[in-house]
């Protein structure tokens, strides 16, 4: 069984998607622990409802962004996890944490990466008059939305879409891929060579995996 840690601060709409996932697919992967950094994000409900075990390490509490990142490796490696799962977890990592947590830290960007770092991703995508945009799930490095990339989704940007409404197709996609790339990480189909990520077609278990998901109005 493998192990995971799941951060988030908000929402939770990912972390809901993968535990759904995980139970669908009976893959032997259990959610150690859901751990926010805010005390009322609703994710925190969504893990409670399941019965997983959930903590707060409230950020605001900790003087300075290095105490609280050795404050949460010390929690999280309590659980022992295999992959520390960001799951909309709204705080940037020091390179310490990034380091200690190499190859084990996996997250989540609604752009096709390199394109459209850091926030407001769809803004800048409608901004750029882009005609396709989508999501990236990576491996986290120190450098921010960087990282050996698992598998990204496509999705059309429309001409008449509004932030809302191409957030939400990413959205869609989000949970479709994240849950997917989680499990071909954790199954042994993808694998580290070099600094890029190798898809070796099957694992421990099956997974469903594909590197590239297209929304069905590309296909
Ligand atoms: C998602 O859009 C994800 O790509 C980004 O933060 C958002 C989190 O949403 N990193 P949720 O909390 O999973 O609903």
């Amino acid at each position: 069984m493998k192990r995971l840690a799941v951060l988030i601060s908000g929402r939770g709409s990912n972390l809901d998607a993968l535990l759904g996932a995980i139970q669908r697919h009976g893959w032997p992967i259990s959610v150690a622990a859901v751990i926010s950094n805010r005390p009322n994000a609703p994710g925190l409900e969504i893990a409670r409802a399941k019965g997983i075990a959930t903590e707060v390490l409230d950020h605001t509490q900790f003087p300075d962004r290095k105490a609280f990142d050795a404050a949460l490796a010390q929690k999280l490696e309590t659980h022992s996890p295999d992959l520390v799962v960001l799951a909309g977890f709204m705080r940037l990592l020091t390179a310490e944490f990034c380091v200690r947590f190499r190859n084990r830290l996996v997250n989540i960007h609604p752009s096709l990466l390199p394109a459209f770092k850091g926030l407001e991703t769809h803004q800048q995508a409608l901004d750029a008059g882009v005609r396709v945009h989508g999501c990236t799930v990576h491996l986290v490095t120190a450098e921010l939305d960087h990282g050996p990339i698992l598998a990204q989704a496509v999705v059309p940007v429309h001409p008449d879409d509004t932030v809302e409404a191409l957030a939400a197709r990413v959205l869609k996609m989000e949970h479709e891929i994240y849950p997917m790339a989680i499990a071909a990480w954790l199954s042994g189909q993808l694998m580290m060579r070099g600094d890029r990520i190798i898809n070796r077609g099957e694992g421990a278990f099956p997974t469903q995996f594909m590197p590239c998901r297209l929304h069905p109005d590309l296909a």
